[in-house]
């Protein structure tokens, strides 16, 4: 008999573990807000630091709150010298994703004397470091992965142009920035910028919970975010497109191998634990897709398989009935792969995008008098009480 508990609730469908003000989902109506507005307007009117800002502290900054705040954040752009040498103990090979996790967590050690979650200037700083560095390290993975120089940041950019001359530019030539990826990438980190409770999110607030510092916590969520099935689905709808493609087989007959579950194939970047509709930030991806192709004058016919599995997939009754449509990872690959990032970068720009969300949710967690310590209960299933074997 086991006291205290009367809930079983595997992968936590039915159960609260917070209260949060910070952004609204109606999964059944496709509807999405940060801390009020409509992911539709705000990603219209926007930008990356804006949005961060509204998260972290609840409303949109004045104008010289933001200039403050991206100031802040430029100040603090470079890496230590010694966390260079980092990148070159690992293989070029390295995915992105398993060096942003441990650069992140070696980030802390660096700052070991303003680590402490309980000050609030410590917290602050933590915030601002992470905000800048995150996007370096994240440049410095793609550099190390191509065998190319590392590049200093660049402050006499924005936010933005300066993480696209760190990805991009070379120290051979001068690096000019195009505008139309500049918009582009803002408003795709905007809309991955918080989505409640969701794997990542929630292993922040729980590690958090510990009492654990702010790179400790962030290094645990995107390891959380790395997997297939949450924001390893990016790179994952390319590799999927990439093989539909290459093995000529027709996306109907790949769409009937789904619906068969044949070796568990799952359509990437379909279907949702929450929305039991479309996607609100896939429909605009969807949209920016075909404009910033249209811009950068690519055609890539991945981006037609897709929509013709999309297609196919809205009209079928497998997917209706499991109320299964396009989620944001469905489309930004295309993106990004015209943008020149390689496919298992992807994954690293949805947790660039997440970041302010993270930190959004740990602070919040952090000051709530009811937070305490995650430790979710368990249904024993083992073994009855049984005696030592005798004479072992
Ligand atoms: N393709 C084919 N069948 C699917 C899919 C899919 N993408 N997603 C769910 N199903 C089926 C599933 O097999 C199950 O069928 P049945 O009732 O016959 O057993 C039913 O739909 C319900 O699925 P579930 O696994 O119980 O649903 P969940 O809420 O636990 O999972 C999900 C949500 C996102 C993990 C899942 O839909 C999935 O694996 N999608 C593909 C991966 C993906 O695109 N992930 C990105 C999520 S959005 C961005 C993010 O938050 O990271």
């Amino acid at each position: 008999k086991q006291t205290g508990f009367n809930a079983y609730d595997p992968g936590f469908v039915n159960t609260a573990s917070t209260r949060s003000a910070i952004t609204y989902i109606d999964g059944d109506e496709g509807i999405l807000r940060y801390r009020g507005y409509a992911i539709e307007e705000i990603a219209a009117h926007s930008t990356y630091l804006e949005v961060a800002w509204l998260l972290i502290y609840g409303e949109l900054p004045t104008q010289s709150e933001l200039a403050e705040f991206s100031e802040k954040v430029r100040r603090h752009t470079l890496l230590h010298e010694d966390l260079k040498h980092f990148f070159s103990a690992l293989p070029h090979t390295a995915h992105p994703m398993s060096v942003l996790s441990a650069a992140v967590s070696a980030l802390s050690t660096y700052y070991e004397d303003s680590l402490d979650p309980r000050n609030p200037e410590m917290v602050e700083l933590s915030m601002i470091r992470l905000l800048a560095k995150l996007p370096v390290i994240a440049a410095y993975a793609h550099k190390k992965s191509l065998g190319q120089a590392f590049l200093y940041p660049d402050n006499s950019l924005d936010f933005i142009e300066n993480f696209l001359k760190l990805n991009f530019g070379n120290l051979a030539e001068p690096y000019q920035v195009n505008p139309v990826l500049v918009k582009a990438l803002d408003r795709l980190l905007i809309l991955h910028e918080d989505h409640e409770q969701n794997a990542s999110t929630s292993t922040v607030r729980l590690v958090g919970s510990t009492e654990a510092n702010l790179f400790a916590s962030i290094s645990a969520g995107i390891n959380a975010l790395y997997g297939p099935l949450h924001g390893g689905a990016n790179e994952a709808v390319l590799t999927m497109l990439g093989r539909i493609r290459d093995s000529g087989e027709s996306v109907s007959k790949f769409v009937e191998r789904v619906k068969a579950k044949e070796d568990g194939i799952r359509l990437m970047g379909f279907g949702h634990r929450v929305y039991k509709n479309y996607d609100p930030r896939a429909k605009l991806v969807k949209e920016s897709a075909d404009e910033v192709l249209a811009d950068l004058g690519v055609k890539d016919p991945l981006l037609d398989i897709a929509k013709e599995l999309e297609e196919i997939a809205l009209n079928d009754d497998y997917f209706q009935e499991r109320r299964l449509y396009p989620n944001v990872d469905f489309y930004t690959g295309v993106i990004y792969k015209a943008m020149g990032f390689p496919t298992r970068m992807f994954t690293v720009l949805f947790a660039i995008g997440r970041l302010p969300g993270w930190i959004a949710h740990w602070r919040e967690a952090n000051a709530d008098p009811a937070t305490k310590i995650g430790r979710p209960q368990q249904l024993y299933v083992g073994p009855a009480p049984r005696p030592w074997p005798a004479g072992r």
